[in-house]
């Protein structure tokens, strides 16, 4: 069986491809079909003269998503998206879709589009994004594994919360005691770092959002490497070493799939080749308030924007305002540790400062990246778990690391669906993902 994607290969040959209609017209002699197998698109062409009758007239009632076994030459076509066409001599229907298909060629709106996630998946644009996700997740493994890494998966039940306790989703275990669903596998990854020396998680974590934004999954995919021993400067470089990997790999791989989604290449080239700007906390702090100031904003943040206060977080139209200001992604680092999560390391220099930092997409896509030194003193540890009214029994396997030949390491979490959503260039989130999950969607 041949599918869409190798038909080049077979110019002037006839092959036989298993396809599903997206569109028709023609009139008269000739029938134009639009067809799709997963791997891509091709429009076949029935002329009267080349088929029987009987085949003529299956290919009249084929309705859109209708699946058919076609036989065909296969034609070098310079017009073609593919560059090539497929001239049918014979095909048979496997199923004549029962009814109307709901997603017409007509413009939908994205909520219909997203009630019918399940059907829509078939279509160009989710086509587009979800290949890239693909590609980047492979691009995830290949990393790591060229960096010496292994794969240790953490468990999406944990009887801990870590990055923060109002954001959890807590499950009932029949009665008898509760666990939470994983907001993050890093605590499980210091583990492995301490057995592995280099570990990364990769699966889903949950958070309940409450709050509708562009930018916020409940259910979200993230990468997690723990390094043992390492420290926050080398955390920075690795993060950049990855980042750039990633965008670099979509754009070898994916060029049909971002021309496809209109991406603007030449603003994501910049983040391929590394040098990505490093700037404190602080600093970035001056640069808010100089744009605000100088009422330089970028078009999507209101005009009421105000500057961050030392101490209090960055807001999203803040972490915006930074990402245009750089044309590749910038790390914020050396937070106040009051705002940060317990398990950071205090810089030595300036223990109100914690020796993080979080990585901010360009062109407003927000922070995209958190990580951290974590702490390996296992009396601080302790004592920033009591202080954040943590229940220490529930850490004790967590002290144990610091118990037991503990010493610096550091990592960092890096939300998949966010970095998807900026390498395709979309502006929700919810597209970076097959079946989203949010507070407003459940279903399909
Ligand atoms: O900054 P966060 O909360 O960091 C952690 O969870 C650390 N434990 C990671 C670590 O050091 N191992 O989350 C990390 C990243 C964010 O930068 C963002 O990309 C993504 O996870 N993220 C979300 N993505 C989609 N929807 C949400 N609700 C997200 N919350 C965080
Ligand atoms: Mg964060």
């Amino acid at each position: 069986m041949t599918r869409i994607r190798d038909l080049q290969a077979h110019i002037g040959q006839t092959v036989t491809l298993d396809a599903w209609l997206t569109d028709k017209s023609g009139k008269g002699k000739i029938q134009f079909l639009k067809l799709r197998d997963g791997s891509g698109f091709v429009q076949a062409t029935v002329f009267k003269n080349d088929v029987t009758e009987d085949v003529f007239e299956s290919a009249k009632r084929l309705t859109q998503e209708s699946s058919v076994r076609f036989t065909g030459e296969v034609r070098a076509d310079e017009r073609a998206p593919g560059g090539v066409e497929l001239a049918v001599r014979d095909l048979s229907p496997v199923q004549v879709s029962l009814g109307e298909y709901p997603i017409t060629p007509k413009e939908h709106g994205i909520e219909f589009l997203m009630d019918h996630r399940h059907l829509w998946a078939r279509h160009r644009r989710p086509w587009a994004i979800l290949r890239v996700r693909d590609c980047v997740q492979r691009a995830v493994v290949d990393f790591f594994h060229g960096e010496g890494f292994i794969r240790f998966d953490a468990p999406f039940f944990t009887p801990n919360a870590a990055e923060g306790t109002t954001e959890l989703f807590e499950i009932d275990l029949f009665g008898e005691d509760k666990a939470y669903l994983s907001q993050t596998g890093q605590l499980h990854a210091e583990a492995g770092a301490l057995a592995f020396g280099k570990v990364y998680t990769f699966g889903p974590t949950f958070r309940a959002e409450k709050s509708k934004t562009r930018r916020h999954l409940l259910e979200f995919w993230m990468i997690e490497p723990e390094v043992a021993p390492s420290n926050h400067t080398e955390n920075m470089n690795l993060q950049e070493r990855f980042v750039s990997f990633l965008v670099r790999r979509a754009l070898e791989e994916c060029t049909e799939e971002l021309q496809l989604l209109g991406r603007d290449l030449d603003k994501l080239r910049p983040a391929a080749e590394g040098n990505y700007p490093r700037v404190t906390y602080t600093q970035a702090l001056d640069i808010i308030r100089q744009h605000i100031e100088d009422r330089d904003l970028p078009p999507n943040v209101q005009d009421d924007v105000q500057p961050v206060e030392w101490g209090d977080d960055l807001g999203a139209p803040h972490e915006t305002i930074l990402g245009y200001h750089f044309d590749r992604p910038v790390m914020i680092e050396k937070y106040p540790a009051a705002i940060k999560a317990f398990y950071m390391q205090p810089d030595p220099q300036d223990p109100t400062v914690a020796l993080c930092d979080d990585m901010i997409a360009p062109e407003g896509y927000g922070e995209i990246i958190g990580g951290s030194e974590r702490i390996h003193d296992y009396e601080l540890l302790k004592g920033r778990i009591e202080h954040e009214g943590l229940p220490l029994e529930a850490f004790d396997w967590y002290l144990d690391l610091r118990r037991y030949g503990s010493v610096p390491h550091a990592g960092f979490g890096m939300g998949l669906e966010r970095v998807i959503a900026w390498i395709t260039g979309i502006d929700h989130i919810r597209e970076a993902i097959p079946f989203p999950r949010m507070l407003t969607r459940m279903r399909p």
